[in-house]
């Protein structure tokens, strides 16, 4: 089976909680077990992980370069991490990012990404949606590719 990894960067394990008001009222574990299923029902199996530390996600990364393609949202180091951007580049896995709030239309620091121009694109501000709406995107990439 395909498998597709799925990435959430610091403080989205805090979901349901933390700022309901921009992020929502879904928690983590029900956004990884909907897009789960939807993977499924489509013949791919996903791989979720979840951390506050910069190092940890790109050891993930790295030691999971084997994956068909990866759904990460990087929360804050979105902004600024070029040491996770760097890691995408290098694996050469197809990567969405996604964002559960809109970050053009928020503040300043929010509206440049420099992970994006290593994905394939980028979904942002649909909620918890944003998340199926990066699978399909991966999945159409594949069907196109193949
Ligand atoms: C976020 C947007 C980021 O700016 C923020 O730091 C997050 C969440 C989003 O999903 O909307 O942690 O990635």
């Amino acid at each position: 089976m395909t498998e597709i990894l799925l990435v959430n960067g610091p403080n989205l394990n805090l979901l349901g909680v933390r700022e309901p008001e921009i992020y929502g009222s879904v928690t983590l574990e029900d956004i990884e077990k909907q897009v789960t299923l939807a993977a499924a029902k489509q013949g791919f199996s996903l791989k979720t992980f979840q951390s506050n530390s910069e190092g940890k996600i790109i050891d993930f990364l790295q030691e999971n370069a084997d994956a068909e393609g990866l759904i990460i949202n990087p929360g804050a180091y979105t902004h600024y991490s070029y040491a996770i951007r760097d890691c995408i580049a290098g694996l050469r896995i197809p990567a969405v990012e996604v964002h559960l709030s809109q970050i053009y239309s928020r503040e300043e620091f929010r509206q440049r990404s420099v992970i994006a121009p290593v994905c394939i694109g980028q979904i942002s501000g649909f909620g918890d949606f944003s998340y199926l709406l990066g699978l399909q995107a991966l999945i159409d990439y594949f069907t196109r590719r193949n």
